[in-house]
């Protein structure tokens, strides 16, 4: 791949699209995660019939589902594309959407930086929380090369005060508790050894007995902490029931959460970086207020009667 560090990381989104998820980066609040729909599904209404979509790093499609309903509901069609650098088949891996993904084309091992489309190609170019992954500036020329004049961009991007980049920053400080050296998965290692070897066993239960309650602490200090609730709460009840399980099946399940939160750790950390920062948001309004982009608009997409702020909203014309 010809472009930068950050597609190295990118491995960890392969295995997440394909377990059945339709979103990435949903806010915990269900009303916040209901704004957004409602806001893209507006976007979406105004697409005039016919109109040709490209959903930049689209993941599983969900900007596109809910393309495809609302038009669907006006009685009206799109051309419905999705690119994305992860090896992506939404249709194959949702099976409940099948139907609203049926007439979307979906392209896997795509950069945003390199389109494989015709120069002025599409109407509309949207993203939520995907172009920022990628090189902005090649990103934002690719964007800006196959729009069509007068073609618009959408773009929901993490930004910096936003809750969803707090819930990673959480997310990322319960992972590290998770994975410690004396955390809950080392502390269950070592138990399921000294029961196997009927060795030390006492010292392991105190030390297991210990990394939980450190566990339960955090979770009282820093709610909801959903992962460490639910991988401790697994853990605990395995240790308690030891004699109904298989020994390598306890390690299967350790190993197996232990590779799950090792990508989930990669995939935060990427989320982090591709946060517009001020320095990043700075480079993104320098360059769509200038030709061949006009209009270009800026604001904090902000839900709720507390106003929290679930990113940043842009939008921009093609001249
Ligand atoms: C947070 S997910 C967002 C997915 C989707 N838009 C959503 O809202 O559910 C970020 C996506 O960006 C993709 N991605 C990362 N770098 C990319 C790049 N350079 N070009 C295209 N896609 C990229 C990842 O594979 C991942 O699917």
């Amino acid at each position: 791949m010809a472009h930068s560090s950050r597609h190295a990381s990118n491995w960890g989104w392969r295995r997440y699209w394909r377990e059945n998820r339709l979103a990435a980066c949903v806010p915990e609040n269900p009303d916040s995660a209901a704004a957004i729909e409602t806001y893209w599904s507006r976007i979406f209404a105004q697409f005039p019939a016919g109109n040709r979509v490209l959903d930049i790093a689209t993941g599983n499609g969900v900007l596109l589902v809910w393309g495809a309903r609302t038009a669907r509901a006006a009685g009206r069609e799109l051309t419905l594309t999705g690119i994305d650098l992860a090896d992506i088949d939404p249709a194959r891996f949702l099976p409940e959407h099948r139907a609203d993904l049926a007439a979307v084309r979906f392209i896997g091992k795509t950069a945003a930086e390199s389109l494989p489309f015709a120069d002025g190609s599409f109407d509309a170019v949207v993203s939520q929380y995907g172009l920022e992954y990628a090189d902005l500036e090649p990103a934002l020329s690719e964007a800006a090369r196959v729009l069509a004049p007068s073609g618009r961009l959408h773009w929901l991007a993490h930004g910096a005060g936003s809750i969803v980049v707090a819930q990673a920053r959480a997310k990322l400080v319960d992972i590290a508790l998770l994975l410690s050296s004396k955390g809950p998965f080392a502390a269950m290692r070592a138990y399921v050894k000294a029961r196997v070897r009927k060795r030390k066993v006492s010292r392991a239960t105190r030390e297991l007995t210990e990394a939980l309650r450190r566990a339960e602490s955090h979770c009282a200090a820093k709610p909801p902490a959903t992962l460490v609730h639910q991988l401790c709460g697994g853990i605990l009840e395995t240790a308690n029931q030891f004699e109904r399980y298989r020994p390598a099946d306890v390690d299967d399940w350790l190993n197996e959460n232990l590779k799950r939160l090792r990508g989930e750790r990669q995939r935060v950390r990427d989320l982090l970086s591709a946060c517009l920062s001020r320095r990043r948001l700075a480079r993104v309004e320098q360059t769509l207020r200038a030709e061949p982009w006009s209009g270009a608009e800026f604001s904090s997409f902000d839900v709720g009667a507390t106003g929290d702020s679930v990113g940043q909203l842009i939008q921009a014309v093609r001249l």
